[in-house]
């Protein structure tokens, strides 16, 4: 079946619903969340063979420090595991890892070890996988404007030179194409202010499937259904 799909450029996810699996099993909730990270590993070796070029998950929005203590300190440990861990294996599978985030109050520790994978895997080609970490849409939009705002004052941009496409240049995800398809795992119908000014176009599927448990059939089925779209772009 996959030879014959329209392979999506760019995908997003909202990977949701690791805490409901773990609830299920009557595990702890970071059980879901080690679980999670196993299903990222799966799905980021399975889009590189379909020649996904872009691969955007959620794993940690601007609102997920209202959390417990715990679970936050919990997910910022896991990134600095994810990193450690899988370096090699991008560095080997030509996949650049990059991270849309709000960098002002994440950890030195935390935010040096991004920095350092970014620029490790900076030239690597075949995928790019960005891990939106402390992101928020709105966020983002609101520290592009800030950075324009810096540019106007340095005399870089001048009043009526912004517009739509120039002005993608300020936002974490600069010079990368929107995504086409963004999945939502364990059935929320919500955006979760992920990806606003790039998903304004984007196909959006759901899935009951809790994100622990989404398999390479899921992301078929996904891209399946994004191909029976009729995308017409406010056109008719
Ligand atoms: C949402 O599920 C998931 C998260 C907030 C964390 C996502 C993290 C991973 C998928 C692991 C990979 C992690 C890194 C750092 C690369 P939820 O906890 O909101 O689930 P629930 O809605 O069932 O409670």
């Amino acid at each position: 079946m996959k030879d014959t799909l329209n392979i999506p450029r760019h995908i997003g996810i909202i990977m949701d619903g690791n805490g409901r699996w773990a609830e299920k099993r009557g595990e702890i909730r970071a059980n879901g969340h080690k679980a999670g990270m196993k299903s990222l590993r799966n799905i980021v070796e399975f889009t590189r063979e379909l020649g996904v070029d872009y691969l955007t998950v959620y794993a940690f929005s601007t609102e997920n420090w209202k959390r417990p203590a715990t679970e936050v300190k919990f997910l910022m440990k896991l990134l600095e595991l994810y990193i450690k861990n899988e370096v090699k294996y991008l560095k080997k599978n030509n996949i650049a890892l990059r991270f849309l985030s709000r960098r002002s109050n994440l950890e030195p520790r935390l935010l040096k070890m991004i920095e350092q994978v970014e620029e490790e895997t900076r030239k690597d080609s075949k995928m790019v996988l960005s891990i939106a970490f402390n992101y928020g849409g709105r966020q983002e939009i609101s520290d592009g404007i800030n950075k324009l705002l810096e540019d106007y004052d340095n005399g870089l941009v001048k009043k009526d030179q912004i517009n739509e496409d120039n002005f993608q240049n300020y936002l974490y995800t600069s010079k990368m194409p929107d995504p086409e398809l963004i999945i939502r795992t364990s059935g929320e119908f919500r955006t979760s202010n992920f990806l606003l000014w790039q998903g304004a176009y984007s196909e959006y599927y759901i899935t009951d499937v809790l994100w622990p448990d989404f398999k390479n059939e899921d992301m078929l089925k996904a891209i399946e259904s994004y191909n029976l779209r009729n995308r017409r772009f406010g056109g008719i």
